[in-house]
């Protein structure tokens, strides 16, 4: 079974990916509804993909992972995609896991592109083409067994609740702006996981106060109508589909 939650494509290439290979149910946690009990096959594994955020994983995927059950489970592998650096992402999830006595999981960092525009430019076409090529061919090394799952060391680990906490305050919806352009298409409404966003005379409006700050909004909106304060406005949006539409 693959469970994954992706807000620009990166995770969602994986799971599709490994997929392929394992078979079984294939689902998005972002389209369960009220789904929140899993039944695993004899020896089947679970396998979850995600985005790492802010050395752990999201508000949304957490929530998934305290709120489900999962009958007859004994593996859980973990991807946790990141744009450069997993941090103490392991520790997080693990600590996760051990909270509600389910089986240690086996924890895989897989680098590919940020899409984290509101701390840094989103890398060059050159460059994306780069990490996505030693990113392939790591996924492959995880699918065929012959990568080392990673592990933070302990100096990380104690920093981690730190990076951790960024995230409260990053997950407020105050700076979303959209600019003139927004062509009151919905998609952003449609998309966000959350429901944190709501059409007021044809514009997109945040009416949560906080959100799970994936940054899908952001990214897919289409006329790229949407930033968070100052420091999107002059930067790259970045999607795994747009990426792969470019190389073609
Ligand atoms: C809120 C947020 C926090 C992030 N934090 C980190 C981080 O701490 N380290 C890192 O390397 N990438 C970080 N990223 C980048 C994503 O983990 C990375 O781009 C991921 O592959 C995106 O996956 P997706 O395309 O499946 O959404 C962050 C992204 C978001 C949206
Ligand atoms: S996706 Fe962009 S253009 Fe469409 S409603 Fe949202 S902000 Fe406006
Ligand atoms: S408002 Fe945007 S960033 Fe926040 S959860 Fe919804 S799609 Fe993600």
């Amino acid at each position: 079974m693959v469970i994954y939650y992706s807000s620009t494509g990166n995770s969602k290439h994986v799971a599709l990916k490994l997929h392929e290979t394992v078979h079984g149910d294939l689902l998005d946690v972002t389209q369960l509804e009220n789904k929140s009990l899993f039944q695993l096959k004899d020896g089947e594994t679970l396998y979850l993909v995600t985005f790492n955020c802010f050395w752990g994983i999201s508000k949304q995927m957490e929530s998934f992972i305290k709120n489900s059950e999962f009958i007859n489970l004994s593996k859980v592998v973990v991807i946790m995609t990141c744009g450069g650096y997993l941090g103490g992402g392991d520790f997080s999830v693990e600590k996760l896991f051990l909270e509600k006595s389910m089986p240690k999981p086996i924890i895989y960092s897989l680098v590919m592109v940020t899409n984290y525009s509101i701390l840094h430019n989103i890398p060059s076409f050159e460059v994306q083409k780069k990490k996505l090529y030693h990113a392939e061919k790591a996924l492959d090394r995880i699918i065929q067994g012959t990568q080392k799952p990673y592990h933070s060391n302990w100096f990380i680990r104690q920093l981690t609740p730190m990076i951790q906490a960024k995230y409260e305050k990053a997950r407020s919806t105050l700076p979303f702006r959209t600019n003139g352009s927004c062509i009151g298409c919905r998609l952003c409404e449609k998309n966000c996981p959350v429901h944190a966003i709501v059409m007021q005379e044809n514009k997109a409006a945040w009416v949560l106060k906080e959100c799970d700050n994936c940054l899908r909004c952001l990214h897919r909106c289409p006329v790229e109508a949407i930033n968070y304060g100052d420091s999107t406005k002059k930067r790259l949006r970045y999607t795994y589909e747009s990426f792969t539409e470019a190389i073609k």
